[in-house]
């Protein structure tokens, strides 16, 4: 018998959102979530092993027959509680020092996102202040952050670079970022974003030569070195910001290294971003806010994910992503909240209660795209996102009859939340 870490026993409900190991869920597919209900008294059981491993998902009365705790095991009473797979964050830039709340003031009054930035504002400010920060400094910061994401059930998140611009902060950053991933008990995808925005009084092409020839060498130096773990490649592809062959350029590179493709395209204007990163053979493109027909078909044919982010076309009142043509055309949609100083959420449980409403989509497809296709965005489905034998104990377990209430009732998770486990460990509890 397995080292028992925790066994979480007798829940009502046990969301496993698919009950056999799978690694994504395309199109139509993301309607059906699989559960195991509790019947005639005999709850729901999930236990971990000392590795934090799933060893057991089944009936209560099958767990006491074949894993029995030993001192050092935590045991938690679900009974009449409902238990959901960790949530995974797909999208958020949550290293930077200086917040922006001013600027929401002036977005209110009227100016748009790029209004505010080719002022001098938005993503230069950040940078400005970013760069003037100590590591430790952005640490804490990033250690609040994620603590905060973890409350509200998330267990894995992808963190990015990209408010330094040059070749120290940006290292900074993922310095940061890696320091998080060894000390916190959060799962952790880092992303390189030097390409976030052109430094200021500098241009496009001067940026694309400066990521590719001297911060991208610097990364894979230290990665070579193991100094530095680095999984993806972002490049903010944006008329104004990175044209489309910059931004193919800086991802080929990335790619070149053994960088995943994870990148913002077609947010503010149509580039047909999304057709491109479906030419690289991108894992994941965010935002397509303005993807056309042929980038959804390009995507769909790659297999790339589209992670759809509702807090962002929310908060500067953008038109919505067509999520329904994506899921009708048959591609893989995830979620992220997109964290960063110009949309300040952290809560995937908000982020899918706007995803339902503004994005139109069912709560079925929204807690696979915020479970089993987030991870699949960060190339982990294998091992997060769903709840089966094998798989990491990652769990949100919310004092709830029902699983959909976690969406229904906005801005309620720290009341419904009452267990936070990663890696079969309890990481927060009410
Ligand atoms: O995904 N669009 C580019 N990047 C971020 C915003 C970053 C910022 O404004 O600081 C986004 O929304
Ligand atoms: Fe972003």
């Amino acid at each position: 018998m397995a080292d028992v870490r925790l066994i979480v026993r007798n829940a009502r409900q046990v969301v496993q959102v698919r009950g056999t190991p799978t690694v994504k869920v395309c199109g139509e597919g993301m309607q059906q979530i699989d559960t195991l209900q509790e019947e005639n008294g005999d709850g729901i059981s999930v236990v971990s092993d000392s590795c934090g491993k799933i060893v057991f998902i089944g009936k209560e009365s099958e767990r006491k027959r074949k894993f029995i705790e030993n001192e050092s095991t935590c045991v938690i009473d679900a009974s009449g509680k409902c238990v959901l797979p960790g949530f995974v964050d797909a999208h958020t830039h949550p290293v930077w020092a200086g917040d922006r709340v001013h600027e929401f003031a002036m977005k209110l009054a009227g100016a748009t996102y790029m209004e505010v930035h080719k002022a001098g504002g938005g993503i230069h400010y950040t940078v400005e202040h970013t760069q003037k920060a100590s590591e430790d400094e952005l640490y804490d910061k990033l250690k609040q952050r994620l603590n905060s994401m973890m409350k509200s059930g998330t267990t894995l998140v992808e963190c990015k670079s990209g408010y330094g611009l040059n070749k120290d902060t940006e290292v900074k950053m993922l310095r940061v970022i890696d320091r998080a991933r060894k000390d916190l008990p959060i799962g952790i995808s880092s992303t390189f974003c030097g390409a976030h925005a052109v430094p200021k009084g500098g241009n496009s092409e001067d940026a694309t030569n400066d990521v590719m020839s001297v911060q991208l060498p610097c990364i894979r130096n230290l990665m070579d070195r193991k100094e530095l773990a680095v999984d993806n490649i972002d490049v903010f592809c944006e008329q104004g910001v990175f044209d489309i062959d910059q931004s193919r350029r800086i991802l080929t590179a990335g790619k070149d290294i053994g960088l995943q493709i994870n990148f913002h395209g077609d947010e503010l204007h149509p580039l047909d971003g999304a057709k491109m990163g479906a030419e690289l053979g991108a894992l994941a493109i965010s935002h397509l806010e303005e993807i056309s027909d042929a980038g959804i078909s390009a995507m769909v044919e790659a297999g790339s994910i589209g992670v759809v982010l509702p807090t962002t076309a929310y908060i500067l009142r953008l038109k919505p992503p067509p999520v329904r043509k994506m899921i009708e055309a048959g591609m893989a949609v995830a979620l992220g909240s997109d964290f960063n100083p110009n949309a300040f959420c952290s809560s995937m449980p908000i982020v899918m209660h706007l995803a339902c409403v503004i994005l139109r989509m069912s709560m079925p497809e929204v807690l696979i795209a915020a479970t089993l296709n987030a991870a699949a965005a960060l190339g982990k489905a294998d091992t997060h996102g769903s709840l089966v034998e094998g798989k990491r104990a990652n769990m949100v377990i919310i004092d709830a009859p029902r699983w959909e209430h976690i969406i229904y009732q906005l801005g309620f998770q720290n009341d419904l939340i009452d267990f936070v486990v990663c890696d079969g460990n309890v990481v927060y509890e009410k």
